[in-house]
């Protein structure tokens, strides 16, 4: 019969129960360990092996230099044997203060950040923000690593804890960390002719803003398009700097979309997917960054590789939210 993995975390014994991630067991013991879609999803749970064998599903998804680090995703690493376990380190933490606190849109908020260490990022990757109460949330980095400040736009989530205490209680100067950064979905050089698409509603702009501003100032050459979609006008916050964007870069064009109304002028109004595959109805050889709403990015990444984008060019981050 197989011994039953223990896993140690400080003083904290805990001895897994049969198929028990090592995050379920932590939490069971009373471990207060960071954590949000318990799905291998959004890097809340990353946790680093002192001693024993990590399966290396724990460790799907995270770049070279944290595998080699021992670091594994908690809410999916189901050991076959004992597992001494911290904290991630200062190689993938770093302590911030909020440095401003702004709002989009009536339910966008905007939150800039300060680092007190470096924080190597690249635009479009996404971060975990982790509150002194030990609340996790992740959130995709709009700004561009050059910039004073960290920007993060956050949706307001009626009873949201995360958005909630970011648009009531938080107070400039407050004490946060970030942890990360993660993810694929940044421009990468050496395509500069290659025709972009990218599409995104809500926050899913952030990412985005992030990417696109990246790609221009790499020298980008072939055709940008950006499709931000909201349920109303109201919604489709950062117009103003867009449509700036686009009248300087002659490549780059910025597509606002609404679901419902009659638009205004410059708004295409309808599901974003049709808007999408009606100005852009073949895809082969294009490049696609689909961000934001779950059921979307998943709707869109299929209807992009339909319509000729290879899988290989999709790069597509789904805003999964926290599982309670
Ligand atoms: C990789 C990644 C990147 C992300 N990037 C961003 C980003 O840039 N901006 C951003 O705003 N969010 C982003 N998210 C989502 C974010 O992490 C949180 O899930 C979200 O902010 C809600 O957290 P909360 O604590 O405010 O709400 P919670 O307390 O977690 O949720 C409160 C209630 O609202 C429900 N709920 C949560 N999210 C939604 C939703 N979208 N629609 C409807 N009901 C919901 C929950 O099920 C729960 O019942 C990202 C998620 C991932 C995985
Ligand atoms: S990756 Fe483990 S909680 Fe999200």
């Amino acid at each position: 019969m197989p011994l039953t993995p223990v896993i140690r975390f400080g003083d904290a014994r805990c001895e897994l129960r049969e198929g028990e991630s090592v995050l379920d067991g932590l939490l069971r013991q009373g471990v207060p360990v960071a954590h949000a879609c318990r799905a291998g999803s959004c890097g809340s749970c990353m946790l680093r092996a002192v001693e024993g064998e990590i399966p290396a599903a724990a460790q799907a998804g995270l770049k070279d230099s944290w595998k080699a680090g021992g670091y594994f995703l908690a809410c999916i690493c189901r050991p076959e044997g004992p597992l001494t376990v911290a904290e991630a380190g200062s190689d993938a933490r770093v302590a911030a203060t909020i440095s401003s606190l702004g709002k989009l849109a009536a339910d966008v908020l905007r939150v800039g950040l300060t680092c007190t260490a470096q924080f190597p990022y690249r635009a479009g990757q996404y971060l975990t923000l982790i509150r002194d109460s030990g609340l996790a949330r992740s959130y995709s980095i709009a700004s561009l690593p050059e910039e004073a400040e960290l920007e993060l736009h956050v949706r307001l989530i009626p009873g949201g804890r995360m958005s909630g205490w970011l648009a009531h209680e938080a107070r400039l100067g407050d004490k946060v960390v970030l942890q990360g950064p993660s993810g694929e979905c940044f421009y990468v050089s050496g395509r500069e002719d290659q025709p972009v698409v990218l599409i995104g509603t809500g926050t899913g702009l952030a990412p985005l803003r992030g990417i696109v501003r990246d790609a221009l100032r790499a020298g980008h050459r072939g055709p940008l398009r950006l499709f931000h979609g909201a349920r109303t006008v109201d919604g489709l916050y950062l117009r103003e700097e867009l449509a700036a964007l686009a009248a300087a870069h002659a490549n780059f064009t910025y597509v606002p979309t609404v679901l419902d109304g009659d638009g205004a002028a410059g708004v295409d109004v309808g599901p974003i997917d049709r808007i999408v595959a009606g100005q852009l109805p073949g895809l082969g050889g294009w490049r696609g960054f689909v961000c934001g709403d779950p059921a979307l990015v998943q709707n869109l990444k299929r209807k992009l590789f339909l319509s000729g984008m290879a899988l290989n060019d999709i790069c597509a981050d789904a805003f999964l939210p926290a599982a309670l």
